[in-house]
């Protein structure tokens, strides 16, 4: 049987659940709760920035714990035969048979890599995001993995912290359409789909908010920050069916998230209703004794179980092996054991596990290949690039001159795919050079010069075991040859193509930064190509805004391509060539600099509004470019704004329509976006927030009218006073544009008010 065939259940799911719960014994049943990382790596050399644990030993470790039925799921595996060996020796092991969970890191892509999640946000296209991750997990069940660790719906306003890239920005509103996208994307029509996995949206939350951007630091969070901002996404991602959520690291207003009995219990449990398993973020549990917050380990184990931690991810010593202890102690009743191992047992046996546990190498291989992934990850880059500047219109390139291409990562395969890929193949990444050499064939000349060497964190990242940045020998590299070369080639080309960014190793996980500046000699390369007078064309591979403020001002074109995988160099190409128009807009607000974080568009309005721009004295406070910004090779204007009626009733809803002509002279992508504002009410609300959007490909001339639905879903917000979600009477200003900064409006008056009807507190 293969992977793709999933076994219907003929027998009743609890009646199966209940007959395993009750011939199992309490170690057990610790053991079904508890997951354990195998990693199967090379040998390390340097222990800096990497696990505190033997890697070598590791190995035999899990095995000998899964040959005595001690392992419920396991993590990190990724080759098919090494998955079902491993299945076996679980099952083997396991005294009645239950088969192994496996979950893995499919973040962006698993063979095919998908462009990084922020620039799949950036899209702000959700058909592109499921189709991409419906690929993702068509190649990840094929070499049976079951679960993905994803999406992650962390809101994230603070670009200091590397995490930034792995979810969808700062705005609920999108964080919550990205969110479900995904969500369907992973689990199609649901758990036991065919080709698909569990989705695990992480991480429970508020882990965006760490402190000046550290990653794992303390969060704290106000209820109106929480209800309004954090979390909307993850209620989004439960609305949509997710099987699987993963509590976060740190903690949670002085309480840690993976032992809080508000935010586990009574806000996802009883509020929302969420019945599929929680797992902890690896060694989180153990992490509660860190935390101060648990006394050891046993109390760690029995506290976790009992705000409903359904599995422990342990990358050693699992605090859940005390499980037996803490019941025998008292701590823990027994009853609250069995509440997570039926999750457990029920989700296996969803997923057809106990009937059809192993997969076919050979058809895993099939699927990996597959020419139609590569072509929705080309088709994702391209929708996922966001272009901030073309003055003079230099893009899209339509002459025949030469090409210079310039910057280690234009031509750095690794680079091209992001962090948080394992399994891709290296070789077959596109890079921008490649892809523009393909698509220029042989009637332009391009030529590549790196400039400078690339530049390297100052810690080395625990990623870097995966293959990191290959370092430069310091004397095969002559620094000023090399820099004049770049020049020299610039000089005589028609275009410079300059691609500048942070290295992957730069962002994500344990990538926080106290600095937005390009690392390295990039700007001092910049400048120099700029200097040559040749036009430059910079393209910027980041997960995060990078201080681009002399770049703003200097270089006419620039577009942000994000890290966009596989296929990242052919998108690239295409956009640059005019084959598709950029369309993709900015998930975040782009700040000028550091000193401005957290910057978001949608703040409350305050003492003296009209200086807003100029809260500090030494450089403005507004951004670089605003959330929801971006241009396209066509020009659009907006007509006829209208709400349908004079006043929404609280309960009921209006109609937003708005007309949008492409009235340039090239076909072109909009991202048409829908604004509102508060007047009054019982509450300051934000200036703006968005509450609506829908992506448009129009050719020259063409006209299209939008609609947006505005009802309580949108009006809605949590009031700190009432603790409450409520609706105020109030007038609402509607803004419909092209970005956050819209100026096209209307207004709407809204009668009746709170509660809103049909809203329980949390519901
Ligand atoms: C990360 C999670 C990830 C897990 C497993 C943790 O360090 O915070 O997001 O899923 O590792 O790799």
């Amino acid at each position: 049987m293969t992977a793709s065939q999933h076994v219907p259940q003929t027998e009743d799911l609890s009646e199966r659940v209940e007959s395993l719960l009750t011939q199992m014994t309490l170690a057990e049943k610790a053991g079904q709760l508890t997951q354990l990382f195998y990693f199967d790596l090379p040998p390390q050399d340097d222990a800096e920035g990497g696990l505190p644990i033997d890697l070598a030993a590791q190995p035999a470790m899990v095995e000998a714990t899964a040959a005595e039925g001690g392992v419920g799921s396991l993590l990190f595996l990724r080759d098919p035969a090494e998955i079902n060996r491993l299945q076996r020796l679980v099952i083997d092991g396991n005294r009645l048979g239950i088969p192994a969970l496996i979950g893995f890191d499919v973040i962006h892509g698993f063979r095919t890599i998908l462009p990084v999640p922020i620039a799949l946000a950036a899209s702000w296209d959700p058909d592109v995001i499921e189709a991409g991750q419906a690929v993702a997990a068509r190649e990840a069940r094929a070499v049976g993995i079951h679960w993905a660790f994803a999406p992650m719906v962390d809101i994230a306003r603070d670009p200091r912290w590397g995490r930034i890239i792995e979810g969808a920005g700062e705005d609920p509103y999108l964080g919550s359409a990205v969110a479900a996208a995904q969500v369907r994307g992973f689990q199609g029509s649901g758990i036991g789909a065919p080709d698909r996995i569990i989705a695990g949206p992480k991480h429970f939350a508020g882990y965006g908010a760490a402190l000046g951007g550290r990653d794992y630091d303390e969060v704290n969070l106000s209820d109106y920050e929480l209800w309004n901002v954090y979390l909307p996404p993850f209620h989004a991602a439960v609305k949509a069916g997710a099987g699987n959520l993963m509590t976060a690291y740190m903690d949670l207003n002085g309480i840690p998230a993976t032992g809080n009995h508000w935010l586990l219990a009574e806000v996802l449990r009883d509020g929302w209703g969420f019945d599929g398993f929680l797992v902890s973020d690896a060694q989180a549990v153990h992490n509660l004794v860190t935390h101060g917050f648990a006394a050891d380990l046993t109390d760690a184990a029995a506290r976790a179980v009992s705000v409903g931690l359904d599995l422990e991810m342990a990358i050693h010593d699992p605090a859940y092996a005390h499980l037996p202890e803490a019941v025998e102690q008292g701590l823990v009743d027994e009853e609250a054991l069995d509440t997570c191992v039926r999750r457990m047992l029920a989700v296996k046996l969803k997923l057809g596990l106990f009937d059809d546990p192993f997969v076919d190498e050979d058809q895993a291989r099939t699927v990996l290949a597959d020419p139609g992934h590569r072509e929705v990850a080309r088709t994702a880059a391209q929708r996922t690039a966001v272009l901030l500047r073309n003055e003079g219109d230099v893009l899209p390139l339509t002459g025949r001159g030469a090409i210079a291409v310039v910057g280690p990562l234009a031509d750095s395969k690794r680079d091209t795919l992001g962090p948080w890929v394992f399994e891709h193949d290296v070789e077959e990444t596109v890079t921008i050079l490649r892809g523009i050499r393909d698509r220029a064939g042989g009637e332009v000349r391009v030529d590549y010069a790196p400039g400078i060497r690339p530049a390297y964190r100052v810690f080395p990242s625990m990623f870097d075991m995966f293959g990191g940045n290959t370092p430069v020998e310091p004397d095969a590299f002559d620094d000023k040859a090399e820099l004049d070369r770049a020049v020299g080639l610039a000089a005589g080309a028609a275009v410079a193509v300059v691609v500048v960014g942070e290295w992957q190793n730069m962002i994500g996980e344990a990538a926080s930064r106290s600095s937005l500046e390009l690392p390295g000699d990039q700007l001092a390369l910049l400048k120099a190509v700029v200097d040559t007078g040749t036009p430059v064309v910079l393209v910027v591979m980041n997960g995060r805004p990078l201080d681009l403020r002399w770049a703003s001002e200097n270089v006419p074109a620039i577009l942000d391509v994000w890290y966009p995988g596989s296929q990242g160099g052919a998108a690239v190409a295409d956009l640059i060539f005019g084959e598709v128009s950029p369309g993709g807009k900015l998930p975040f607000t782009w700040p000028r600099t550091v000193g401005q974080v957290p910057i978001y568009y949608n703040h409350t309005i305050s003492h003296e509004p009209a200086n807003q721009g100029r809260r500090y004295w030494d450089e403005e406070s507004t951004p670089l470019y605003p959330f929801g910004y971006g241009l396209s090779y066509g020009r659009f204007q907006y007509d006829d704004l209208r709400v349908d009626q004079d006043r929404i009733q609280s309960g009921g809803e209006a109609t937003v329509s708005v007309t949008v002509t492409n009235v340039g002279d090239r076909r072109g992508d909009e991202v048409v976006q829908l604004y509102i504002h508060q007047r009054h009410g019982a509450s300051s609300r934000p200036v703006r927030e968005l509450k609506g959007f829908e992506r448009l490909s129009l050719d020259p001339g063409e006209s299209r009218t939008v609609t947006f639905r505005l009802g309580p879903d949108e009006l809605r917000y949590w009031n700190a006073g009432a603790h409450d979600w409520v609706v105020d009477a109030t007038e609402l200003d509607v803004y419909v544009g092209g970005d956050s900064t819209a100026s096209l409006s209307t207004s709407v008056a809204v009668e009746g008010s709170t509660p809103a009807p049909g809203q329980s507190r949390g519901a």
